[in-house]
């Protein structure tokens, strides 16, 4: 068990026993992509796969920090006086930085501490690893210092690691996610308010697989933030006559009648999927509590499209997963989830057919791609806690 043997990793890399472990999940999108920051709603659930951490507590004010799906990078290690981001910690800067927060807003640890990681999320595969070890770190420190910082103010600590620290302008939907994911269901998040409802998940004999590219990638070095500045630019052009905060406060047809005061191909695209995904997000969610599974797929594969044609963030790896799934026996939708640039897909099948669909869609990958896509099936779980 994961859990057992993040409690080796920490006995052999820092020596003696790991007091306590926690767990944080990593979380798919089942439809809202790139909305977040338009104002508009997410449609996560939190995901089984996740990431360990066993901690010991120092009676300095070291922290060292230790990786087992990172090992090349050896153990990190800093002081609690000195926090500020550093290149070369690579990504002992998501904890770090989550530690740096929580202290800003006033709870410090009294003493340092040892953290152990290990995990079966994969890196970079847009399944949200950052933000996974961000609340992991998180609940750590709140549950072992007795902080007692609201989970929301977590997620939202969270936030600033990325846009802050780290230095990626990302929008909640990722710490929302993980950080209130509840077994079985999505939630279904209306980032301008901050206002969200709880779904049941219900597929009848359909289960949700997860298609991982094995192209990594990381924000910070991807065209996320080129895309949220495009989208600056076409909110910026519309406002000069609609008194509007947000692109997803349009509407289909009142976006289609302002475009003349965009007038730019590459910013009206980029707009159009914002407002018409947050639009399909709302759908998709209505026909999900109808049990109307065919609809809900269709919007999910719809929602595919826009994020190759108008919002190209896809990708050829991407796009043979989706569109290889799309005619395959049994599949109702497929799409890409999370930031796109490589990472992860989604496909709802049918429960007796994820053996012959694995097999089809990962050989036409290998075959397009030149190596192999790794799937999953996804089970929803709850947000970060400690396991006993
Ligand atoms: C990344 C970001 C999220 C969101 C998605 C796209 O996962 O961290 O805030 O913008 O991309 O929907």
């Amino acid at each position: 068990m994961l859990s057992d043997d993040v409690k080796t990793v920490f006995q052999d890399k820092f020596g003696s026993a790991a007091d306590r472990v926690f767990f944080a999940p990593g979380r798919i999108n089942l439809i809202g992509e790139h909305t977040d920051y338009n104002g508009g709603h997410v449609f996560p659930c939190a995901i089984s796969l996740g990431i360990y951490a066993a901690y010991g507590p120092r009676n300095d004010n070291k922290v060292r920090m230790y990786s087992q799906n990172i090992p090349d990078q050896g153990i990190v290690e800093f002081d609690l006086d000195n926090l500020d981001y550093d290149k070369s910690l690579g990504w002992g800067n998501f904890p770090k930085g989550m530690i740096a927060q929580i202290i800003k807003e006033g709870h410090k640890p009294n003493h340092g501490f040892d953290l152990a990681f290990d995990g079966n999320l994969p890196d970079g595969a847009g399944l949200s690893s950052s933000a996974a070890i961000e609340l992991l770190t998180a609940e750590v420190l709140n549950d072992v210092f007795e902080f007692n910082i609201d989970e929301l103010d977590l997620v939202k600590d969270g936030q600033k690691v990325e846009n802050n620290f780290i230095g990626v302008n990302s929008g909640i939907m990722d710490q929302f996610a993980i950080g209130m994911g509840h077994k079985n269901k999505a939630v279904l998040l209306d980032v301008n308010t901050m206002k969200y409802e709880y779904v049941p998940v219900e597929l009848g004999n359909r289960v949700i697989v997860i298609m991982f590219t094995n192209k990594h990638r990381e924000l910070a070095d991807s065209k996320y933030n080129e895309r949220r500045s495009e989208c600056e630019q076409a909110l910026a052009k519309l406002q000069t006559k609609l008194p509007i905060k947000s692109l997803a406060q349009l509407s289909e047809t009142e976006f289609d009648e302002n475009t003349y005061l965009i007038n730019d191909e590459t910013l009206i695209k980029r707009a159009r999927h914002a407002v018409f995904e947050n639009q399909r997000t709302l759908q998709a969610k209505d026909a999900l509590v109808k049990g109307d599974l065919a609809t809900f797929g269709r919007l999910i594969n719809a929602s595919h499209v826009s994020l190759h044609y108008d919002y190209e963030v896809t990708g050829k790896e991407l796009d043979t997963l989706a569109e290889t799934a799309w005619k395959q026996d049994g599949v109702i939708g497929a799409r890409m989830t999370g930031a796109g640039f490589g990472g992860c897909a989604i496909a709802i099948v049918d429960r007796n057919k994820v053996n012959e669909f694995k097999k089809n869609v990962g050989e036409v990958y290998e075959k397009t791609i030149g190596y192999k896509a790794d799937f999953f099936v996804a089970e929803i779980s709850d947000g970060p806690k400690e396991i006993k």
